[in-house]
């Protein structure tokens, strides 16, 4: 069968964060590319079996089957060569949520939590929100490729208590080797570091790459890891709240299950548990040509700029749906630069600089829409004027 992401569906009335601008008080008329939901249909799969479900009309406290497990087991198994365990499973209502409980459960107020910025927002959010103390360690960007500083990751985990990996990383979009994987790790062992994996994007890699789940890489990192993962970037399922969180370490997932407890959490949506199972026992084939078109559509950016809008350069990502953008050359300081996108290019981006130091001066674009929605994106930038807006 051949799947349709080109259609363009009407997401107004739809309770779409993305698609009411009055919300987050920006204009009307702005074209929404920032959080990252897709602008893509589940698969068909997905919706027959939450269909099935919303028929069988009882929606009683609801837990996990030994189908279910198998079913996503199998679904690590074969992409990543881990094979999670049924005992090991906690599910939550978000992988946000499961790295507050996850801090809460891990560290104490004033404990430090290493985190590499840029990065996905409520990473640094949580730290702070939860009164615990936040450690940076800066990405370096170097001939349009991000990697990390050791000599600074090291300085910052022998003050720290839990570090939050991103991989593949939201915004930046590298896909972390087993190098730097096992680089990270073992300054974390040594210095007695608990790690969050949050590996939320990766289903997403394009050619040439691969993810690697930490956990797997070896018993002594799996000792030390809550890996985060969730269906509902693959199959854009973010609104059923719904994420699979995996602790191999007994003690780590009974203080993680703890926490889960007094937040006043118990079971989790019978909706969420019915579109995850059918996406891993039947999405396969949807996923493998959604990362097709996604492939296709960071081409197209690509050429785009390269052909109509030179300044603006792409960060090429390995993996992830973002698209960073460098807009440094634009001269314009990191508010202006987004006030100008909004008010004059009409365009709703996430600001480069609310992912934290050296964010500044970019702006994130979330690819996964119709190729004609990205296009009608990339010709509202080209024909902006870039003075400052107001001026
Ligand atoms: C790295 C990362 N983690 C977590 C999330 C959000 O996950 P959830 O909706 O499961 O809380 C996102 C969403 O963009 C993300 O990029």
């Amino acid at each position: 069968m051949k799947y349709d992401f080109d259609n363009v569906i009407d997401r107004s009335n739809s309770y779409s964060i993305k698609y009411e601008p009055s919300w987050r008080g920006k204009p009307a008329d702005v074209l929404p590319l920032w959080v990252a939901d897709m602008d893509f249909a589940s698969p068909p799969c997905v919706q027959e079996a939450l269909i099935s479900r919303a028929k069988h009309g009882i929606f009683g406290y609801s837990e996990p089957d030994a189908a279910y497990c198998d079913v996503t087991q199998k679904w690590f198994e074969e992409r990543f060569n881990w094979s999670p365990q049924r005992d090991w499973l906690t599910i939550t209502p978000g992988t946000v949520n499961a790295i507050y409980i996850a801090i809460r459960a891990l560290t104490e107020p004033g404990d430090g939590i290493v985190i590499q910025q840029p990065v996905y927002y409520p990473f640094e959010s949580s730290i702070r929100k939860t009164g615990r103390q936040l450690l940076v360690n800066e990405l370096i960007l170097d001939g349009g490729r991000y990697s990390i500083d050791f000599e600074d990751f090291e300085e910052k985990i022998k003050q720290a208590k839990l570090f939050i990996l991103c991989n593949p990383h939201n915004p930046v979009g590298r896909v972390w080797k087993a190098d730097e994987l096992i680089r990270m790790g073992e300054l974390c062992l040594c210095h007695g570091v608990t790690v969050i994996a949050d590996e939320i994007h990766e289903d997403f890699v394009f050619p040439g790459h691969r993810h690697l789940v930490f956990a797997a890489l070896n018993q002594e990192l799996a000792d030390i890891t809550v890996t985060c993962t969730s269906p509902s970037k693959t199959f854009n399922l973010a609104g059923l709240l719904h994420a699979n969180i995996f602790i191999s370490n007994k003690e780590l997932r009974e203080k993680f299950k703890d926490e889960y407890a007094r937040s006043g959490l118990s079971q989790p949506g019978v909706m969420g548990l019915a579109a995850c199972k059918a996406a891993y026992q039947d999405g396969a084939q949807w996923l493998e040509q959604l990362l097709g078109y996604l492939a296709g559509n960071i081409s197209f950016l690509k050429t785009y700029l390269t052909n109509h809008i030179p300044k603006i350069k792409l960060i090429e990502p390995e993996g992830t749906y973002l698209a960073w953008l460098d807009c440094s050359e634009s001269g314009l300081s990191a508010q202006e630069l987004d006030e100008v996108i909004t008010q004059k290019g009409k365009l709703w981006l996430s600001a480069g600089y609310t992912f934290g130091k050296g964010g500044g001066g970019f702006e994130r674009m979330n690819a996964a829409c119709p190729r004609s929605v990205l296009h009608n994106a990339l010709e509202r930038l080209k024909n902006m004027d870039w003075e400052k807006a107001g001026a």
